[in-house]
């Protein structure tokens, strides 16, 4: 399932990241892949242990927190520190991977259920960069506002297709889903959709109640906290 979750990051938290990437001192994104990966990548990345990253990583974490819809998209066990990457110039694509399924935090293991990509430039500011998922429906090229997410299922084949002009800014990462499985998430995701709407309309009708119900029974069965 792929999500977009529109307006994570409000204009000013935007503008703060965006200075601090125009002033950081990146590093070859390869050295972070694994060995499959790593033949097809070719871009840039902040090193992660940087204060520069660091202090970016408690602004998309802080805006990942405030926002309802990632928490009802991704139901999040563990959320690896965000990364950030540049596209442009010379490093400007990464070729057909899949995400590592195990990588490491702070000592621990957590499994990439969910992948996300969360954009920094505006699409006027590069040619080129999208990113591509092979999903059950055939190839979808993504390319969203300044601020906008994507989540994607960690087991799908992706690339980021050449930046042909400017650079292609972004910070990337996992999530370990409470919810293991893409489709029992999925049906949790469109039920609680579903269920604002309604209650949106009729307010907190006895059906409402109950479904609610059994939304939360579904999550209680499915759900590995
Ligand atoms: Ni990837």
């Amino acid at each position: 399932m792929l999500i977009r979750i529109p307006a994570v990051l409000d204009p000013q938290t935007l503008a703060t990241i965006r200075q601090c990437l125009a002033e950081a001192a990146w590093e070859d994104g390869a050295l972070t892949a694994g060995s499959q990966a790593a033949l097809a990548k070719q871009n840039q990345q902040l090193p992660s242990k940087s204060e520069a990253a660091q202090q970016l990583q408690a602004l998309v974490l802080g805006a990942l927190e405030r926002h309802p819809l990632f928490f009802s998209a991704t139901l999040p066990k563990r959320i690896l520190p965000p990364l950030f990457n540049r596209y442009g110039g010379e490093s400007n694509r990464y070729g057909d991977h899949v995400d590592q399924a195990i990588r490491y935090a702070a000592g621990q293991r957590v499994r990439s259920d969910i992948s996300a990509t969360l954009f920094l430039a505006e699409p006027s500011d590069y040619d080129g960069g999208e990113l591509v998922i092979a999903d059950t429906f055939g190839e979808q090229r993504v390319k969203l506002a300044a601020g906008d997410l994507l989540i994607y299922p960690g087991t799908s084949v992706h690339r980021v297709e050449p930046v042909t002009r400017g650079a292609r800014l972004a910070s990337f990462f996992w999530i370990e889903s409470m919810v293991r499985l893409d489709e029992q998430r999925r049906l949790l995701y469109e039920m609680d959709m579903s269920l604002m709407a309604l209650r949106e309309q009729h307010g907190d009708s006895p059906a409402t109640v109950q479904l609610t119900g059994t939304y939360h029974n579904l999550l209680r069965m499915w759900a590995d906290t």
